[in-house]
């Protein structure tokens, strides 16, 4: 099949969060399924200065409409592996930024207008670059706009550019919201702003447009495309969601074992398998000494990597400040995002450096070592639409503890309530009930047998991309 994604990260050129991480596995287990795969990512200034991207070729200066201007993008393409091309919207006043969506503060001004051109541009390349799309995979709400451009280019100029569009819902918390005036910018007839169309309490709502006009809807993990139709976890979309019940499908993301694998890890100080695990501990002397942590510490290591946001449940880690000050623990956190997050957990590590770290900012590295060197990782998220923290844990011997929602739920077996099968220990999305968890993992931790019992059964879980993919290949062709 002729596959195109489109999405604004992709592992490892632009990185956020699990995004880049899924559509850059997606995209690679399809290639080398046979597959001729076309990935679509704005030229950011890291995907420009990435070395793969050293050598790309300019493929074609387009014209894109925007309201009543034409702007210029230019398309560059390059072949990290075979049968995998990478195309790169450029426009500099758009994408020539370190970060993809704020300073940091807030979000970009012009958000609306960059990804609207940048779904615009993936149009205007489909049209004219002769890609003959199969399908059309639309990640996210900055390529939610595709389904709905693409029909519409197609009755305009009377061609076919995509058999079928497919859009992945990785995060239902980020819809793409916009003022009503920006709905000019995307030459959409008027009708299409409309309570049936892209219009939501009188602004525009991109995401919504991907719900209703792609072919099929998708969710990453199973749980979350149940949840999304309650008004609980459906962030005001769960009615338009209820709308597409029939073609909803949620298929669980895997693990790149290329990039997550301890037994080949480059990033670890000492690589390691189930088989034997002291690499592992190298792994963990080396997580003490980067903490400034006694490299001796022989109690248990908690572990945190994520985007400091209220998602992630930050705040019932920090209600249990007193657990971690109370036990011989030691916990350390990579993370950055929220100001006052950030700020309360700096506080913390301040006040006992001996037992708490951070390191508030994106460090790829760090997050392989944490993964790697730590005992139990902690990720009571209020809500995960997938989450590859708790699975990469569990590929690396260390024991998730996570609330029971979303794909957490879908990947995570508690080891108190199913001692034959369990891998991680389970909690409600609060801080007491994370305050119990916690408690029981040092119960576990003081049971070397059962800890270790616990650990082997989540290293030996096949995660692996391969049934993943196989789940969208058997989508797309469903669709076709
Ligand atoms: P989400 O996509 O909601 O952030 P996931 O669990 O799906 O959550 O994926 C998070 C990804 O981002 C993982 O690969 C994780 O290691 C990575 N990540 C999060 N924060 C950081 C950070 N500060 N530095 C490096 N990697 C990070
Ligand atoms: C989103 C979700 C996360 C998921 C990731 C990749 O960022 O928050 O749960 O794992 O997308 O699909």
């Amino acid at each position: 099949m002729k596959i195109v994604h489109v999405a604004s990260e992709l592992f490892p050129y632009m990185k956020t969060g699990g995004l880049a991480d899924a559509v850059g596995a997606l995209s690679a287990a399809l290639a080398d399924n046979g597959h001729d795969v076309s990935v679509f990512i704005p030229g950011y200034r890291s995907s420009l200065e990435h070395k793969d991207a050293a050598g790309a070729q300019r493929k074609l200066r387009l014209k894109v409409e925007m309201a009543d201007d034409f702007l210029a993008a230019d398309v560059r393409v390059f072949s990290p592996r075979k049968n995998l091309r990478v195309f790169l919207i450029c426009r500099e006043e758009f994408f020539d930024r370190r970060a993809p969506y704020g300073n940091g503060e807030r979000d970009y001004e012009d958000n609306a207008e960059r990804f609207i051109f940048f779904c615009k541009a993936v149009v205007e390349m489909l049209r004219l670059g002769d890609l003959q799309a199969d399908v059309v995979h639309c990640h996210d709400w900055q390529a939610a706009l595709l389904p709905v451009l693409l029909r519409e280019a197609e009755r305009r100029h009377g061609v076919t550019l995509a058999l079928k569009t497919i859009f992945t819902i990785h995060n239902i918390a980020y819809q793409g919201v916009f003022p009503a005036k920006t709905f000019a910018r995307t030459n959409l007839p008027d009708e299409l702003f409309h309570m049936d169309g892209l219009e939501y309490y009188s602004q525009v709502n991109l995401m919504k447009g991907g719900i209703l006009f792609a072919d099929r809807v998708t969710t990453v993990s199973p749980r979350y495309a149940r949840e999304i139709q309650t008004s609980e976890f459906g962030c005001g979309l769960d009615g338009v969601v209820q709308t597409r019940a029939e073609d909803i499908v949620g298929l669980l993301n895997g693990v790149d074992s290329a990039v997550w694998n301890p037994s080949l890890d480059p990033l670890l100080p000492a690589r390691y398998s189930a088989v034997n695990l002291s690499g592992k501990g190298v792994c963990r002397t080396e997580l003490l000494k980067r903490c400034e942590f006694a490299v001796d510490f022989k109690g248990p290591i908690f572990g945190i990597v994520a985007r400091l946001t209220e998602q992630k449940g930050i705040d019932f880690v920090l209600a249990n400040r007193d657990f971690f000050l109370a036990h011989e623990c030691r916990l350390v956190v990579l993370g950055s995002g929220d100001r006052r997050m950030e700020e309360e957990l700096r506080t913390l590590a301040a006040a006992v450096p001996q037992k708490v770290f951070l390191c508030a900012k994106l460090d790829e590295s760090m997050s392989h070592l944490i993964e790697a060197g730590s005992d139990f990782f902690v990720m009571p998220s209020l809500f995960e639409p997938c989450g590859l923290n708790q699975m990469y844990s569990q590929v690396y011997g260390t024991i998730p503890i996570v609330s029971r929602v979303g794909g957490l739920a879908d990947t995570v077996i508690d080891a108190d309530e199913d001692p034959v099968n369990g891998t991680g220990l389970m909690c409600e999305p609060n801080a007491a009930s994370l305050r119990h968890a916690l408690q029981r993992a040092l119960v576990l931790f003081a049971d070397k047998p059962r800890h270790a019992a616990v650990q082997q059964r989540g290293m030996a879980r096949d995660f692996s991309w391969k049934v993943a993919a196989s789940g969208y290949e058997q989508l797309y062709r469903d669709s076709l």
